[in-house]
This record gives structure tokens, C-alpha cells and sequence, in this order.
């Protein structure tokens, strides 16, 4: 399996809780390194781009509305097979439905305030990535 991208963000309820550590540390356990990081306070805009797809969803402006409501931790990671490797160590997007052993089964508070952003595919992983970081940011 090939050393792969993928994109997280860490969500304003985890920095709330002065939980970057502890978020960062299960992705670490988790085989993933990470290659960029920075904490930022994401815009409306930035929120409504970034989850553009989600448009027409009802919970779209309560879910920008909480992704404004702080700062974020953007990351990207490097590991084998980084989206998969992501993605199980994060959880079920609802922390009741998440697995023993993930981020969300340990440390989301609701199915919104749910700690951890990770991309769902490589093709989403390169445009998220994009979304918030130049080529020189990344050094891995
Ligand atoms: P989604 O892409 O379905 O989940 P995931 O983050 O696990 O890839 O949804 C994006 C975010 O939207 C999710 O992390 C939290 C929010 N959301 C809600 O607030 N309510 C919902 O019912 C769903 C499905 C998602």
C-alpha cells in the first residue's frame, strides 16, 4: 500500500477543550504523520466552500455556524493508505454509532460537534488540501 495524503481538520469543540494534543496523538498512534499543521479561524466563506457539497442539507448553516465558532486545526497527513487510516481512526460521523478506540467514540460531544474532519477520497483529499495550503507549506 502506497504513502498516501489526506486532510484533517481538527473542530472548535476539540480547541475548546484544549484537545489538539490529544486529537493529534491518536492519529499519530494511529500511523499517520503530520506534514503541515496550522490553527486558524476559519471564515463563513471558507466554511461554506469547504462544505459546499452539504449545501441543500438541513443541518448546512447550523454545521458552518459551529465550524466559525472557533479556531481550527488544519493538518495534512501522510501514511499508508492515509484516507482509510483516517477515516477508521476517526469514527462513525454520530459518536454514539463511533467504535471503541476512535477519536469520536472518545472525544466528540454530538454528531455536529464532532471533534475530527477527515477526507472521504484521495480525488477530495488533493482538492481539500488545496483548499488551505500552498505546496511550501507541506513538508513531509
Ligand atoms: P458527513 O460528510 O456526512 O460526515 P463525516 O464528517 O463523517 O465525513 O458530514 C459532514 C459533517 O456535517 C459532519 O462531520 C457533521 C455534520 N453533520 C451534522 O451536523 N448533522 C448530520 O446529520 C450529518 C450527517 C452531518
Amino acid at each position: 500500500m502506497a504513502t498516501t495524503r489526506t486532510f484533517s481538520i481538527i473542530k472548535p469543540d476539540a480547541t475548546r477543550r484544549n484537545l489538539t494534543g490529544a486529537v493529534t496523538k491518536m492519529l499519530e498512534e494511529a500511523g499517520l504523520r503530520v506534514v503541515a499543521s496550522k490553527r486558524i479561524q476559519m471564515t463563513k466563506e471558507q466554511a461554506e466552500g469547504f462544505y459546499g457539497v452539504h449545501k441543500e442539507r438541513p443541518f448546512f448553516n447550523d454545521l458552518v455556524s459551529f465550524m466559525t465558532s472557533g479556531p481550527v486545526v488544519v493538518q495534512v497527513l501522510e501514511g499508508e493508505d492515509a484516507v482509510k487510516r483516517n477515516r477508521d481512526v476517526m469514527g462513525a460521523t454520530n459518536p454514539e454509532q463511533a467504535a471503541e478506540g476512535t477519536i469520536r467514540k472518545a472525544l466528540a460531544e454530538s454528531i455536529e460537534a464532532n471533534t475530527v474532519h477527515g477526507s472521504d477520497s484521495e480525488e477530495n483529499a488533493k482538492i481539500e488540501i488545496d483548499f488551505f495550503f500552498k505546496p511550501d507549506e507541506i513538508v513531509g
